[in-house]
């Protein structure tokens, strides 16, 4: 499987964390410190298929396909638009796939990973698929909780990707993981109660995190992903031109680029504008290192993601 297009869209209305202090007891110099965040777009009535529709459409116009000509479509998203229809058939209708299976995957900020894994699994020779994660975090937001409310927000990113007809898939190397005895470490949407009969209908919890926790599961084993899909791959750490990691804090970032002894350079950060938009980060990234020109036609990439579940994954391929 190769990546033929990226592209990505967010909300134009632009939170900064001056204006999250006049809402709770923060400051920019704390979110800036502790996270590298600065700002955070948010949805303003765009919903998480509205958004994946914007990325559908880009990544058919830039390739110049018609929708029928795609055989798959999956959403990574842990902030779908309703339990069913799935986010991926909303897409699907919208943008007139009709060819199209399409359907939701949900393993948070390890999303986008999951999701590509998957769609390798699924594509037959000469198959296209759009895989996209896309998000609006803000609605599963407590805006009075000053240990979420600062971390989150909305956006989406995705790729048009083509299954080989002939020669070796570009997905070299991958490594998933799941932790799911350390599930209460983060979570968003539990409804409560859990069973409504006969009583009044369910309603949705907002995020809860031990931050601590996540941040120590993060730093441990993301360098441990990336080692093993790797391994598979058969490169070293050394050969990986660039590493596009989940953006949920740049302090992660630092901390992974420094357990794996590489250059933090070879790590891109954009987190200081979107904040951690969870499945959308990766794709979010991506199609901006394409665009800027930073990755080029033959790089070596690793995409890891790691969050809620706990799930960690990487997925190592030759853009
Ligand atoms: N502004 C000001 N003060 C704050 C804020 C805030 N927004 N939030 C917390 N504080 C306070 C706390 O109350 C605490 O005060 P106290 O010492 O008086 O009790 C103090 O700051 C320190 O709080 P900690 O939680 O210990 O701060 P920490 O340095 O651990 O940073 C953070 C918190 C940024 C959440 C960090 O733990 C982190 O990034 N963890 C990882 C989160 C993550 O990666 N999530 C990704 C998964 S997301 C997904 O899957 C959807």
């Amino acid at each position: 499987m190769r990546i033929l297009e990226t592209a990505s869209y967010v909300p134009a209305r632009v939170v900064t964390n001056d204006e999250l202090s006049q809402l709770m007891d923060t400051s920019d110099e704390w979110i800036t410190t502790r996270t590298g965040i600065k700002q955070r777009h948010i949805s303003q009535g765009e919903t998480t298929s509205d958004l994946a529709v914007n990325v559908a459409n880009q990544l058919l116009a830039k390739a110049g396909l018609a929708a029928e000509q795609v055989a798959l479509i999956v959403v990574a998203t842990m902030s779908p638009d309703s339990y069913t229809p799935s986010t991926a058939a909303i897409v699907q209708g919208q943008i007139g796939a009709t060819k199209a299976v399409a359907f939701d995957l949900s393993a948070a900020c390890s999303g986008f990973v999951y999701a590509l894994h998957t769609v390798e699994r699924l594509l037959n020779p000469g198959q296209r698929a759009l895989v996209i994660g896309s998000e609006v975090l803000s609605k599963l937001i407590d805006w009075q909780d000053r240990t979420t409310a600062v971390l989150f927000g909305d956006g989406a990113g995705g790729v048009l990707v083509e299954q080989e007809t002939t020669g070796p898939s570009h997905v070299l190397g991958e490594h998933l993981a799941t932790f799911g005895d350390q599930a209460d470490q983060l979570s968003a949407g539990q409804t409560t109660p859990l069973t409504s009969f006969p009583g009044p209908v369910t309603k949705v919890a907002p995020f809860t995190m031990n931050g601590r926790a996540v941040y120590r599961f993060a730093t441990h084993e993301v360098p441990t992903s990336i080692r093993l899909a790797a391994q598979q791959a058969g490169v070293t750490i050394g050969d990986i031109d660039a590493f596009l990691l989940h953006q949920a804090n740049a302090r992660i970032i630092d901390q992974v680029a420094k357990r794996l002894q590489l250059d933090r350079q070879r790590f891109p950060v954009n987190i200081s504008e979107y904040g951690n938009t969870s499945a959308a980060s990766e794709p979010i990234l991506f199609a901006e290192e394409v665009q800027k020109g930073h990755l080029r036609r033959g790089d070596l990439v690793a995409l890891s993601g790691f969050g809620g579940g706990l799930t960690v994954g990487t997925l190592i391929l030759r853009y």
